[in-house]
């Protein structure tokens, strides 16, 4: 099995203008090939891949090719998966706060259904849908109260969070649905958080799931379909090791434990488990700088290529691809005006010199999606394998 430790060599990697984003696209395939594997003999099994989580057209591309259906939180990630060919039919639209225009391109592509937040919203979907002769399906999204063990920034499920309805409005907004004559109420949406490693969290989703579910019916009312979102999360700290992510805990979970009825579908909604561990992020050496007893080596990615470690703390591991000598410890900062722009400190890393090329690893999901131009500059480009080789 190939491990994302695996890099073309140094003379093509220097192909192309640093930093940018290197996709092993056979690690790609061989990860929706284990999605597939687990939910292939469940035919009411869906999974939708998170465009969020990175929406470069080459990967959305190969996603599209192994069947998968997709997730969109805006109008733009809708006009992405389109284009990448992605069926109408495929696409679950969420996201609090939906513009008009976002509302107008989901009821004229067709797809399968908004995962709506309020009433307010829904109100408003079904103003548009009368206007255009359309009909609108929609999950309730709703807001399980359930802690994912994750960074406070990236958990979504409790009360206190803006996501969702509370479960306590549940058949109220059911009953409102019933007044307005182009929404069709298609099932329950969930989704408590990114980056959860405790199968646990995902196991008390199930059991709130399966008593919402008990109440839905003794109200009289039946979901269609269950979304349980996504949120499995992937190994940081030794993607050699773990490349893919727990899929088989992960659906078991489920499997064991959400009581689904007769008919039903259950949809997921994954994105870093499908792409992280295929993207890091090439860097080029810039200087090695001494200051003390402190040395720096500073790169030419930043917090604009990688936000990741600025805004959560979050931990990538850095490697030296060009050097063999014995490791030093190095902080592996940026260049970019803010004292925030640190990949990471303390570090062990090959003795490093100006010129070397980093891989700044598991960086596939969030990363080249979160880019931005502070300080005047230009977004990152991506390159799969297969543009690497092809030069
Ligand atoms: N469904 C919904 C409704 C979501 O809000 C998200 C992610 C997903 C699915 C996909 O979750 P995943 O399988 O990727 O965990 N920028 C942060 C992560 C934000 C996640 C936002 N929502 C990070 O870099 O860690």
């Amino acid at each position: 099995m190939t491990t994302n430790n695996t890099y073309p060599t140094r003379q093509a990697l220097q192909q192309f203008d640093t930093p940018y984003y290197y996709y092993d696209t056979e690690l790609l395939r061989q990860t929706l090939a284990a999605i597939k594997a687990e939910t292939a003999s469940h035919n009411n099994y869906f999974v939708h891949y998170a465009v969020k989580a990175n929406a470069n057209p080459k990967l959305l591309k190969i996603i599209k090719e192994a069947g998968f259906g997709i997730d969109c939180v805006s109008g733009g990630e809708i006009q992405a998966a389109l284009d990448a060919g992605f069926p109408a039919e495929s696409i679950m639209f969420a996201g609090v706060g939906k513009a008009d225009w976002e509302i107008e391109l989901g009821l004229d592509a067709g797809i399968c259904c908004f995962n709506i937040e309020s009433v307010p919203e829904m109100e408003i979907i079904n103003e548009i849908a009368v206007r255009k002769g359309k009909t609108a399906n929609v999950c309730l999204r709703i807001n399980p109260n359930v802690e994912a063990h994750t960074h406070a920034n990236i958990m979504t499920g409790l009360s206190e969070n803006k996501f969702g309805i509370a479960m306590t409005d549940m058949i109220d907004v059911i009953k409102r649905i019933e007044q307005l004559e182009q929404i069709h109420f298609l099932g329950l949406h969930f989704h408590i958080g990114s980056q959860i490693l405790k199968m646990d969290d995902f196991l008390r989703l199930c059991d709130r799931i399966n008593e919402l579910q008990d109440y839905l019916e003794e109200n009289g009312y039946k979901a269609e379909i269950i979304d349980v979102g996504g949120g499995l999360g992937v190994d940081y700290d030794a993607p050699e090791e773990n490349p893919i992510p727990a899929f088989n805990a992960y659906f078991d979970v489920y499997r064991k434990n959400l009581k689904l009825r007769e008919g039903q579908q259950l949809h997921f909604e994954l994105g870093r488990a499908v792409v992280a561990q295929c993207g890091s992020l090439i860097t080029k050496v810039l200087f090695v700088k001494e200051n003390g007893n402190k040395k720096f080596v500073i790169v030419d990615a930043g917090m604009t290529e990688l936000i990741r470690p600025a805004l959560y703390g979050a931990h990538h591991k850095i490697v030296n691809l060009t050097s063999t000598e014995t490791a030093e410890t190095y902080d592996v900062v940026g260049p970019i005006c803010e004292s925030s722009d640190v990949f990471d400190k303390d570090i062990p890393l090959a003795k490093t010199k100006r010129g070397d090329l980093i891989a700044i690893k598991t960086a596939g999901a969030y990363g080249e999606t979160m880019a931005s131009c502070y300080n005047c500059r230009k977004l990152p480009n991506g390159y799969t394998t297969e543009d690497i080789m092809s030069v």
